[in-house]
């Protein structure tokens, strides 16, 4: 048994070295986690995430590429200033809040070799704490996020919680499925965990989504694992020797997520959001009635 009892989370993590190679062309330059959903890039939508769930420190662990990440996060004291000499006062508190959300780390993942490898680099930073782990890739719509969702059930057990979703028999392979037993309603016990089976080997249907709850015991497995699925280190092996030392729970989350981590999620993802919004909402609407689509 971990000697580190759970305390409400303030540290999150954002694996951000990926390549975003289903996006290429457009991400050749452009890092995924910087491109635009509606109003700001994907990566600020997670941090207000982070934010909204009481994190106050965030640690990037990124990679080649990836430096207007940074830059984005830093104060930009000229933009401001000339904002405010326009009278654009509004748009000055709003670019100069992007930096005052939390205090911003970085690691930097030498090579792509997999969520585990880039998780462990936050090692430091988590400094035996449990943590918060985040892929900007999934943009949740819950009430309260998703991470807060998490927490109660890691009070509750003292426990590494995972955020689960019931998906279709033909998606198992596309993440991490837990074998699990319910203990209360939408709270599993996990008992075993398999990156990216074969529908026939998936124990269940219950996916791994993009956010967890952690204790800081992971990094012990993390640096025990082995290449696995895909040649990369998972995280998901290192879940598996966690369990051998402590409980680990799943927690079926109440709310939506849009799958940004590929074309058609994005799309639908900016249409969904744009719909959230009323003025946004009468454009797409209009829009779509005028390209002759039916509605
Ligand atoms: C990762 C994890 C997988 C999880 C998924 C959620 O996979 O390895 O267990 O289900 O994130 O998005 P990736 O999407 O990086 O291939």
């Amino acid at each position: 048994m971990s000697e580190v009892r759970y305390r409400s989370v303030k540290k999150a993590v954002f694996p951000v070295a990926g390549l975003g190679t289903r996006f290429l062309p457009a991400t050749k330059d452009v890092p995924k986690e910087m491109m635009t959903l509606i109003d700001r890039p994907l990566i600020h939508h997670g941090v207000d995430e982070a934010v909204a769930s009481g994190c106050t420190q965030i640690m990037f662990v990124t990679g080649q590429g990836k430096e207007s990440i940074r830059r984005y996060f830093e104060p930009s004291e000229e933009l401001v200033a000339a904002l405010r000499e326009r009278g654009k006062d509004d748009l000055a508190e709003k670019v100069d809040g992007i930096h005052k959300l939390a205090e911003f780390h970085y690691a930097y993942q030498q090579k792509p070799l997999g969520l585990g490898h880039a998780v462990l680099c936050a090692e430091e930073f988590c400094k035996g704490e449990f943590f918060g782990l985040i892929l900007p890739d999934d943009v949740m719509a819950a009430k309260p996020t998703v991470l807060r969702q998490l927490e109660a059930v890691a009070e509750k057990y003292d426990s590494s919680v995972l955020c689960v979703e019931k998906v279709a028999e033909s998606e198992v392979s596309r993440y991490g499925i837990v074998a699990a037993e319910e203990v209360e309603e939408g709270v599993y016990r996990v008992k075993g965990l398999v990156e990216k089976p074969r529908p026939a080997d998936a124990p269940s249907n219950l996916a791994i989504m993009g956010r967890y709850l952690l204790s800081p015991s992971i990094f012990g497995c993390l640096k025990r694992i082995k290449r696995g699925a895909g040649g990369e280190y998972q995280l998901t092996d290192a879940l598996s020797l966690l369990l051998e030392e402590e409980p680990l729970y799943a927690l079926l989350y109440n709310g939506s997520r849009l799958d940004c981590g590929v074309k058609e999620g994005w799309i639908k993802a900016t249409v969904v959001k744009a719909l959230e919004d009323p003025k946004l909402r009468k454009i797409v609407i209009k829009a779509v009635k005028e390209s002759g689509a039916l509605l």
